[in-house]
């Protein structure tokens, strides 16, 4: 998997292409994570990408023409692939757009400010428009490192256990079940006597019964949205703890 980041400030991913699990995999090229600077498509001697709104109103834009022509010099040297634009207006991340980003050999992402790109960068390009989530940020780069962040992962080899993958929060749609390490007891919270008993189907049941409980405290929503890919073991547990949202049931 590479991907190719465009924008105005490409000193704000050095240490976050370098660092962790990240970094390593970079390292290991099982991930590639270049940062190119928006401003080298510029057409002006001032490297200067924003101008004033059509229309007026405050805030600047981004042009078309630098990011277009930096998404297609991107396409012509490393080929084809999926253009995601950083967007609050976009479709909202999660952990399904997620998987269908990681089947990508390559993403360009692409990260606004001001007021976001001329509205013909969407209409030529049409990449994909990506938000993380219903607030709006100064900028598309903390967007862009959660995107990377999360697709990452699933890149075989970049997480060293794939169970940790396989058990994270929304992978089964179910959350992730609570976690302890040293010491057995904080603050009179002792650590559950089942984690410590060496008995590995007990953990796993536990485990698995913490996941359901959170979720359907928690998340609700979920549990409809996942009733079908849900084994037996999880649907009996969902009507255990809160039999109103088993969809079956009359
Ligand atoms: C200040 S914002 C522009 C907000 C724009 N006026 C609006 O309300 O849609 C500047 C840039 O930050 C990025 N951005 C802000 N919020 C985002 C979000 N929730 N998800 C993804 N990108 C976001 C986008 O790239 C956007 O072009």
């Amino acid at each position: 998997m590479h991907f190719d980041v465009l924008t105005i400030f490409p000193e704000l991913f050095t240490s976050f292409r370098s660092t962790g699990v990240l970094g390593r995999a970079v390292e290991a090229s099982l991930i590639g994570i270049d940062v190119h600077d928006l401003r080298d498509w510029a057409d002006n001697r001032w490297r200067q990408l924003d101008d004033e709104a059509y229309g007026g109103g405050p805030g600047m834009v981004l042009q078309a023409g630098p990011a277009i022509a930096a998404v297609r010099q991107l396409e012509g040297d490393h080929g084809p692939g999926r253009t995601v634009l950083l967007s609050p207006r976009g479709r909202v991340l999660d952990q399904a757009l997620v998987a269908e980003l990681a089947h990508e050999d390559r993403l360009c992402l692409l990260c606004g400010r001001y007021e976001g790109f001329d509205e013909r960068v969407s209409a030529i390009l049409g990449p994909d428009e990506v938000s993380i989530g219903d607030f709006v940020l100064g900028g598309g780069e903390v967007a862009a490192m959660v995107v990377v962040e999360a697709v990452a992962r699933l890149v075989p080899g970049v997480v060293g256990d794939p169970a940790s993958v396989a058990s994270d929060s929304f992978t089964a749609g179910l959350l992730d079940h609570p976690s302890y390490t040293r010491p057995v007891e904080v603050e009179g919270w002792p650590v559950p006597e089942v984690l410590r008993s060496g008995d590995h189907e007990r953990i796993a049941r536990w485990r698995l019964e913490r996941s359901v409980e959170a979720t359907v405290t928690r998340r609700p929503d979920m549990i409809k949205d996942n009733w079908a890919r849900y084994p037996a073991e999880v649907r009996a547990l969902v009507r255990r703890y809160a039999p109103e949202l088993d969809p079956e049931r009359r």
